[in-house]
This record gives structure tokens, C-alpha cells and sequence, in this order.
């Protein structure tokens, strides 16, 4: 019999591949998602892609009687998968008490509810931010966490540190948090990929929607920063090798092999590259020019992070397969097919 796994914030861009992996590798999968900034269409194409339908619950996770219905429902779930936030830098900066309420209310009332149902798995869907400006690199899962920059962050941090509270009250209870460097791709189908509303934050999506004639230009957020060409460095991952890494950490948890009750694995390629590195990469990929621009430093950026690999690898058999290149044109496929048929 196939074991069940919620996946909160499942019709969203990780989750929807998470998704997709978890089906491929012969999970059950019930999606908890409230389509704030996401579409069910996304179901329909997990579908095309899978052959098989996950069962979908729409369901506003800040709404405490609705969650304990819902998980009561699904009790025999073996792990959770907790990707429900909001996730804009910029906007979290705006409005604070949003990003506050959104991600920990519905934390809270879904760690309550697993609770309550005794369901014995958890994870959580961190990322890099909680690093702070770090003090070495590359970052290993022993640096200091520090306050991030954005409400957004701390959302991330705060998280991690009341899932470390619950964990050591809760015997029964095991959890994972994946700190996720810059997620960028698609899946290969390009039925699946990043759908940010709005003008896009992230650089990958700005690019892409630049290419395409959505925006006008990229504005690159300053070259003055110490590193080999100015503009900062990240450690950009493919969402695919991410989505990865969560079955590995499902597999890990139903198979009870954790040697922590409260494990914590950085995910990304430990490869540093700069805004003009995967510029650079998107023209030779696409064979064209990408209309940019220099301008002054964006406020919170840090001039460098990339991950240390080294844990995920021997903890959960996870490397990251996939070049810069690849994600790139995967990226850039997902966008030409959605905008195909999409026009905004
Ligand atoms: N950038 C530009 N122009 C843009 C957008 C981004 O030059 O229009 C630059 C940024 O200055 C930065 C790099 O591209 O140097 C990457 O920026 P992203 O916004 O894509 O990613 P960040 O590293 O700022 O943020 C990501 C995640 C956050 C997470 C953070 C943790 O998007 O969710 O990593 O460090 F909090």
C-alpha cells in the first residue's frame, strides 16, 4: 500500500515538483493549498505529468477548525510537508503582520493538528536566509543563525525555532528543515515552473519575463559588492534536485532512520555564481541578448552565499545533479510554453 504525505502549499512552484517526485516515487499525495498565489491548474498539469490526479483540499491553514478537520481526515498520513508561506522579500518589508500572521498561524495550527492526530513526520521548508550576512563560507549547517534582513526570514527562522521547541517536547514527534540556497528551474515537461504575481523579486524569473517581452529590462542591483565581477554570488539550485531532496527526507523519516529527532540540511550545489555569470549563461543558452542595466545595490543583499554540501550528501544520499545551463534553459522553456498560452 502507498504511504500518504500531506504537502502543504502543494500547488506552489517547489511544491508542485516536490509533488511530482513524490507520485514518481510511489507516495500518496494530498495537497493542502488555499491558491493564494498559485492556480489549480497546476493539479491538472501534476497529472499530464504523473498520470495520476493527487487528491487536492483547498484550505486556508490560518483557519484552526478547518485545519484540524482537514488533517483529521487524512490522519493516516506518515509525514507532512509543510511548504504554506508567503514568500516575497519586498512585500514581507510592507507589511510585516501579514507575513507574521500568514506563516506562523498556519505553522502553528498545522504542527497542532499533526499533533493532536499523531501524525509522527514533519518538514519544514526552510531557507539560506536564516544564515544572516554569514561569517564564513562555504555555509555549513553549524553557522550561526542570525536575525534576517526581512520579516519574510525571520518568518523562516522563527519557524525553525519552535519546530526545535515542539520537537523537544514531542517525543514521537521528527522533523526535518531544508535551508533551500536560490531555487531556480523547471521541470522538464515545462508543464511546471516559477509563477511569481506580480512583478517577479527573484533574478531568474525577472530574466525570463524580460526575454519574453513582459518587462521591459533587468536592472542588475549593483556591481560594486567584493567578488570576481562586482554583482553577488548564489548558490542557484535546480527546484527538480530540490524536489528530490524532499523524498529523501520523507524516506528518511517513514523509514525512521534519523539520527536526530530535529534534523537540518542545507540544500544547494555548493557552486557560488554571479548575477553576470548567469546572465552570461542565459544568453549563450538562448543564443540572444538580454536587455540589462546597472544600477545601485538592492537594500539586504549580502555579496556572497553558497552552501556546504557536505551533510545532505552523507545524511540524506543527496547531490545536486544539474549544471547552471540546465536550469537556466529549463527556465527558460517553462516560461515560452506558459506564455504560449498564458499572454500575462
Ligand atoms: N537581482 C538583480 N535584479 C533583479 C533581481 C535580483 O540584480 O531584478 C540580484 C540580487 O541583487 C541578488 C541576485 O540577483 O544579487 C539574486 O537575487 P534573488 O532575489 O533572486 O535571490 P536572493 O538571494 O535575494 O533571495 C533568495 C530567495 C529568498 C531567500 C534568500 C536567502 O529568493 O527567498 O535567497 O538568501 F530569503
Amino acid at each position: 500500500m502507498k504511504q500518504k504525505i500531506i504537502v502543504t502549499g502543494g500547488c506552489g512552484y517547489i511544491g508542485s515538483h516536490t509533488v511530482v517526485e513524490l507520485i514518481e516515487n510511489n507516495y500518496e499525495v494530498v495537497i493542502f493549498d488555499d491558491l493564494s498565489n498559485s492556480s489549480s491548474e497546476t493539479i491538472d498539469r501534476i497529472e499530464k505529468i504523473t498520470g495520476i490526479k493527487p487528491t487536492f483540499v483547498e484550505i486556508d491553514l490560518k483557519d484552526e477548525l478547518a485545519t484540524n478537520k482537514a488533517f483529521k481526515i487524512h490522519n493516516d498520513a506518515k509525514s507532512v510537508i509543510n511548504f504554506a508561506a508567503h514568500k516575497a522579500v519586498g512585500e514581507s518589508v510592507q507589511k510585516p503582520l501579514m507575513y507574521y500572521k500568514n506563516n506562523l498561524y498556519s505553522l502553528i495550527n498545522v504542527l497542532s493538528a499533526i499533533e493532536e492526530q499523531n501524525i509522527d513526520g514533519f518538514i519544514f521548508s526552510s531557507s539560506a536566509t536564516v544564515y544572516g550576512t554569514p561569517n564564513s563560507l562555504p555555509i555549513t549547517e553549524k553557522n550561526e543563525t542570525q536575525r534576517p534582513f526581512s520579516p519574510y526570514g525571520n518568518t523562516k527562522k522563527m519557524a525553525e525555532e519552535i519546530l526545535d521547541d515542539l520537537i523537544k517536547s514531542n517525543k514521537n514527534l521528527a522533523a526535518i528543515s531544508l535551508r533551500y540556497f536560490n531555487p531556480i528551474g523547471a521541470h522538464e515537461s515545462g508543464l511546471i515552473g516559477e509563477l511569481p504575481t506580480g512583478v517577479p523579486n527573484n533574478l531568474m524569473p525577472y530574466i525570463t519575463q524580460t526575454a519574453v517581452g513582459i518587462r521591459e529590462k533587468l536592472m542588475v542591483y549593483g556591481n560594486d559588492y567584493p567578488t570576481k565581477d562586482g554583482t553577488p554570488i548564489r548558490d542557484y539550485i535546480h527546484v527538480v534536485d530540490l524536489a528530490k531532496a524532499h523524498v529523501l527526507a520523507v524516506d528518511r523519516i517513514v523509514k525512521k532512520e534519523q539520527e536526530e529527532a530535529f534534523e537540518i540540511f542545507n540544500l544547494g550545489t555548493g557552486n557560488g555564481y554571479s548575477v553576470l555569470d548567469v546572465i552570461n549563461s542565459f544568453e549563450k543558452v538562448t543564443n540572444s541578448k538580454l536587455n540589462y542595466e546597472i544600477t545601485g545595490r538592492r537594500p539586504g543583499d549580502v555579496p556572497q552565499l553558497f552552501a556546504a554540501i557536505d551533510l545532505a550528501k552523507e545524511k540524506l544520499g543527496w547531490v545536486a545533479g544539474k549544471t547552471l545551463d540546465e536550469m537556466i534553459s529549463s527556465s527558460w522553456s517553462w516560461e515560452q510554453k506558459y506564455r504560449a498560452t498564458h499572454k500575462s
